[in-house]
């Protein structure tokens, strides 16, 4: 038995104690291995089932998040794939065209219940009798040969995996399955996709999407991993996020996606940006510039806390979850909460077709590419810019607001070439970064709209160099981490020409009287700040709420650059995934 696994097991220790009753012997403590034994169990007690029919049974035993791919020597050119809360999509390959752009889904006439593992439980025969049922009643034969690419060369090639990027190179065509989806690969390679159980929401087929990506955007080409690839695309990037949607001339900003329900979320009671990590930072980003622009009051929550708190949610209120996979457990749980209590809920995801993206209400795509490095960089400045954009277009009809919104679109027009100035700065970077990699930790002080990049600065440096660092309000130094401060502590400060400067000033003599030496983040050719820096990086000025982009990207190089010199690995960092599908 071949098993491709991705997720969590809740129940392993369950379904284990069942099958060690039975006398079956483990050889690993993982959750994997329960599910090669637990196949195995099935089909010595059914040795009649089919594939798919013992994968189904297998799904039914088991509770948690996962995406599953199983092949067997028992049943040889077959394949059988299946998710529950974690992503996975089929990638076709044909030689001629397929006659349809849909595979319906097929039912069991009889649907197998669930059975519970009890200790003297056995697994019972659910196997369902009579014929498979397409929906909508189509007949077996139509559903499946349908199916089959046009022509005499009818083969056929399959991919299965959890995002588009590892199977661009093969195909461009996907099909994105739903939660208990069965797909199998059958010895005539024709795909058929099963579901358990007849629901009132199913929708009756699953439709083949084209997919946009160019090969190039998923190559290193060369860079030496895919974060310095995403970190360098970002002059690129923040250019795709904003393409067809800002008119810099006539100064206007639609977003096709969220444009119907404007009308609805300038109504409402309050907005709430919910997401986990990277995400989170971005709503931190923008939360200022939307209470500012909307005149609404803006709720930021981690979706873990948010779901902890069982926050009251109401009708008029506007929820937005914001993440590059579409896939976090916690952001997705936290959308289904607030969609079951009525919310509006407008998804912000770098993943067509990703479950948040599926079950939003409206949403924006934030275009920024697939990024592959586990470490976010090139997604948190386009979401950053997506949110922006929304707060341009729903203050579009206040009058007021028109000098506002008129510098900040002007300001997201110079940002391309003022990214790419910034970029610069790598070898000046890699320099600094030589003086604090063999250092235990590292400070990142700022406050106002350069708050969010120290979040987002120590986050990256912690998640791929391992070396502890932290975020700090300047505000904040006074109640606690100013003890910290002493000449041995690594210090990397934000302190650009806002309206929170003058505080930022007084919050870095503060840090000098302690005889720290930081390394300052400041505007271009400005002295005032610079005479208390133990080195300098200079940015290009920007509008305020958008600064905290290129303020950003120098810390997005120090993490990087530290994490090369310390020998890590920059793409995977250890006990990480891309995709957060667990709780
Ligand atoms: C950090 C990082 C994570 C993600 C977080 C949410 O570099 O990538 O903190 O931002 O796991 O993921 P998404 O945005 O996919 O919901």
């Amino acid at each position: 038995m071949w098993i491709s696994f991705a997720g969590i097991i809740t129940n392993y220790k369950d379904v284990k104690q069942f099958l060690v009753q039975k006398g079956h012997k483990f050889r690993s403590d993982t959750d994997t291995e329960i599910i090669a034994k637990l196949i195995k169990h099935i089909h010595g007690l059914h040795p009649n089932y089919s594939f798919r029919e013992l994968v189904e049974q297998v799904i039914q035993q088991l509770e948690g998040a996962f995406a599953l791919c199983f092949k067997s020597m028992h049943f040889p050119g077959e394949v059988v794939a299946t998710r529950r809360g974690s992503p996975l999509l089929v990638g076709i390959k044909t030689k001629t065209k397929l006659a349809t752009d849909h595979i319906p889904i097929l039912y069991s006439k009889d649907s197998p219940e669930k059975v519970e593992l009890k200790e003297h439980s056995k697994l019972k025969d659910h196997r369902p009798h009579g014929h498979e049922i397409p929906a909508h009643g189509l007949a077996r034969s139509q559903s499946t040969s349908e199916f089959l690419p046009q022509g005499d060369n009818k083969e056929v090639e399959y991919f299965f995996a959890s995002d588009a990027s590892a199977i661009i190179e093969h195909t461009d065509r996907v099909i994105y399955l739903l939660d208990d989806d069965v797909a199998s690969v059958e010895k005539e390679g024709v795909l058929k996709i099963h579901r358990l159980k007849r629901t009132l929401e199913d929708t009756h087929a699953r439709e083949i999407t084209t997919l946009k990506m160019e090969i190039q955007q998923i190559m290193k080409g060369n860079f030496s991993s895919f974060m310095q690839k995403e970190i360098f695309e970002q002059p690129e990037s923040v250019v795709t996020t904003m393409r067809g949607r800002i008119n810099f001339d006539s100064e206007t900003v639609v977003l096709g996606g969220i444009k119907d329900y404007i009308g609805e979320i300038r109504r409402c009671r309050r907005l709430l940006l919910i997401a986990c990590g990277t995400s989170y930072n971005s709503a931190i980003a923008t939360r200022q510039l939307l209470e500012e622009l909307t005149e609404l009051p803006v709720m930021v929550d981690l979706a873990s806390d948010f779901l902890d708190r069982n926050t009251p949610i109401f009708r008029d209120d506007v929820c937005f979850f914001i993440s590059q996979s579409g896939e976090t457990a916690d952001t997705l749980m936290a959308l289904r909460y607030c969609k079951q209590r009525g919310a509006l809920i407008v998804g912000i995801t770098n993943t067509v077709g990703s479950s948040i993206c599926r079950e939003s209400h409206c949403g924006v795509h934030i275009n920024a590419g697939p990024e592959i490095g586990v470490a976010s960089t090139k997604a948190y400045t386009s979401q950053i810019i997506s949110l922006v954009m929304f707060a341009l277009m729903v203050s579009e009809d206040r009058i007021s607001a028109q000098p506002r919104r008129s510098e900040i679109i002007q300001g997201l027009r110079n940002l391309p070439d003022q990214i790419k100035e910034v970029l610069e700065l790598d070898s000046k970077i890699q320099e600094i970064s030589k003086k604090v990699f063999e250092k235990k930790s590292l400070l990142v002080l700022g406050r106002g709209y350069n708050y969010a990049t120290c979040l987002e600065g120590a986050l990256k440096i912690k998640e791929i160099t391992y070396m502890h660092s932290e975020g700090i309000l300047a505000g904040e130094l006074k109640h606690g981490p100013l003890a910290l401060v002493d000449k041995g502590m690594p210090i990397i400060m934000i302190c650009t020409r806002d309206n929170v400067f003058v505080k930022c000033m007084n919050a870095l003599q503060q840090v000098t009287a302690r005889e720290g030496r930081p390394i300052l983040i400041c505007h271009k050719n400005d002295q005032e700040p610079q005479k208390y820096g133990s080195s300098v990086l200079e940015v290009p000025k920007t509008v305020d709420c958008l600064q905290g982009i290129l303020t950003v990207i120098p810390l997005q190089l120090v993490s990087y650059h530290v994490a090369v010199l310390k020998g890590c690995n920059v793409d995977c960092p250890r006990n990480l995934a891309k995709s957060v599908t667990v709780e």
